[in-house]
């Protein structure tokens, strides 16, 4: 283990490269990162590094965007087998039925989501910004892609526009049930329940808070209750007891693993650094159409920051 570390830091070096990790990955693999974080927060790292190499801990379409934000640049995924089902969870054919319905619709893709769904998008979000770039889009009638948790969640905080939301699911955030929350409040009655928008609306409703990976963790970080029940994917437990180790966490089911995160090891890292392998390839078409969504929610998340701060 000591040795993989030491090859992966001396490769770095020499190939002047980065590691980002999501917060899902195993805990070995965020350690061994120079950033960890949530969709977001890693998309705009990849846009803004300096590094000729960027290998992305993460699934397949993390990669790609990062790709696609940085086309020059060397992207290499540890696991190129690693996947997220929802990524491909949109029909094409669908999204045109839907412009030709509606001749003032935006198309809103949620950036888990390949870059062949992308690239007939206006915009992309993640979990962090979703509602706030729904509100400020000009588009009163918008198309949500593919996840319909997310959509719901984000079209009960934007009521004043029509949101039709497609059907995609994370197979994950989407097995977990009210019986469970219900369960685990029981056992802990004075902890907050935080879950991920991607959670079934009868879920997100008996949440004391809702938030992508990195919002939960900031959530919990300066809340002063001693007890929380997380509804996300177990990788955020390493990085909420690192930042409160006197704080209580308990995932609210066991089945919250995403196995294709998990499919990311040390070994992999060191090998594809080592070897160049599992380059990130999207071809100069497609790159161009689907830069567009991912730069212009880029774009509209600074604004929107400006607004806030
Ligand atoms: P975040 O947007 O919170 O990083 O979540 C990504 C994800 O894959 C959720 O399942
Ligand atoms: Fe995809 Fe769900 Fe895994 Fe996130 S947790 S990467 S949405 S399968």
């Amino acid at each position: 283990m000591e040795q993989i570390k030491e090859e992966i830091s001396r490769l770095k070096r020499e190939k002047n490269a980065i590691i980002l990790a999501h917060y899902y990955t195993p805990q070995e693999v965020q350690k061994i990162a120079d950033a960890v974080g949530d969709s977001f927060y890693l998309s705009r790292l990849a846009k803004e590094t300096k590094h000729s190499i960027l290998v992305f801990c993460g699934v397949s379409f993390m990669g790609e965007s990062a790709k696609i934000l940085n086309p020059e640049k060397k992207v290499l995924l540890p696991e190129p087998q690693a996947d997220c089902p929802m990524a491909h969870m949109a029909s094409v054919e669908k999204i045109k039925q839907m412009r030709e319905k509606y001749p003032n619709l935006a198309v809103v893709c949620y950036i888990n989501s390949s870059a062949q769904l992308k690239q007939y998008a206006d915009i992309c979000v993640t979990s962090s910004n979703a509602v706030a770039i729904v509100k400020v889009l000009p588009n009163s009638e918008i198309y949500f892609i593919p996840d319909a948790n997310l959509g719901h969640y984000v079209a009960k905080q934007v009521p004043e526009k029509n949101i039709i939301v497609n059907d995609g699911f994370c197979p994950i955030h989407k097995e977990l049930s009210v019986k469970d929350v219900l369960l685990a409040k029981k056992t802990y009655p004075d902890a907050k329940v935080l879950v991920h928008p991607e959670c079934l609306p009868e879920v997100v409703k008996l949440a004391d808070y809702v938030g992508s990976t990195l919002e939960i963790i900031e959530y919990a970080t300066s809340n002063h209750a001693k007890q929380y029940l997380i509804g996300t994917e177990n990788g955020v437990l390493f990085e909420l007891k690192r930042k409160n180790p006197n704080k209580e966490f308990y995932l609210i089911s066991n089945q919250l693993l995403c196995t294709d995160m998990k499919k990311i090891t040390l070994e992999k890292v060191r090998d594809c650094l080592r070897d160049e392998t599992g380059q990130v390839e999207v071809s100069k078409e497609l790159e161009e159409k689907a830069k567009i969504p991912l730069d212009e929610m880029l774009r509209l998340g600074k604004v929107i920051q400006k607004e806030i701060s």
